[in-house]
């Protein structure tokens, strides 16, 4: 199997009352890798979590968290997730007038320097960054919100990222965020997504291993 290839269950959807438990559950099935939504009220309209939860859940869990910036001044807001075990930080494209400057400063702290694009937000955006960028999040719904429909438009988007790592040589991960299940996740692999996100699929589901173990039977199908 590529080992690029990951499922990154959203703890957005995980019950906030048992997050460590919530996580060890997923480790013990192999899951290393968790996705942390960041929402201030101001970029989008919900307001979630900080860096204070990821610290109180570092000595509880051995995984990495991929930490999803939804936003306003992200130049102000990544240091404070300059934590241990963040293996990446993903601003979005639409909150930032400075996005190579900002990429550059994710990158000097050895973190995984990451582009999210919204529904209506282009690729072009990205054609001067593509020497300081390592992932690419395409939403695949209007961010802000679990357990919405998944925009089928986003395909598009991913075909194009697809040819532009092909065109230009860039190695970028490309990672899809909201709408993913057991239905959805066929198609963006097919595409050629390598991280998939996923939060009510499994935080949602009866029994959260074994949802975590369907979408991941798929990664290499
Ligand atoms: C939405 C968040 C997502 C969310 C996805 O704005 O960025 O990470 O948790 O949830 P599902 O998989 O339920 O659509
Ligand atoms: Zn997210």
């Amino acid at each position: 199997m590529n080992p690029r290839k990951k499922i990154l269950p959203s703890l957005l959807s995980a019950p906030f009352d048992r997050l460590g438990e919530s996580i060890r559950a997923l480790e013990e099935a192999g899951c290393t890798l968790f996705h942390y939504d960041v929402m201030d009220g101001h970029f989008v309209p919900n307001l979630t979590i900080g860096p204070l939860i990821i610290q109180s859940l570092l000595p509880h869990c051995n995984s990495e968290f991929d930490v999803h910036l939804m936003v306003a001044n992200p130049e102000t807001v990544f240091p404070w997730f300059l934590l241990d075990r963040v293996r990446s930080i993903t601003v979005h494209a639409e909150a930032t007038p400075h996005l190579h400057a900002l990429l550059m400063r994710i990158r000097a702290h050895n973190r995984l320097a990451g582009v999210s694009l919204n529904p209506a937000t282009p690729v072009d955006c990205l054609e001067y960054v593509l020497p300081c960028l390592d992932l690419v999040l395409v939403m695949t719904v209007n961010p802000g919100f679990g357990g919405q429909k998944y925009l089928p438009e986003a395909g598009r988007k991913i075909r194009e990222l697809c040819e532009l790592r092909g065109q230009t040589g860039a190695d970028f991960l490309i990672q899809v965020d909201g709408g993913i299940n057991a239905q959805t996740i066929r198609t963006v692999l097919d595409l050629g997504v390598e991280e998939i996100v996923a939060g009510n699929a499994i935080y949602g589901a009866a029994d959260p291993v074994a949802a975590y173990w369907e979408l991941s039977s798929q990664l290499d199908a």
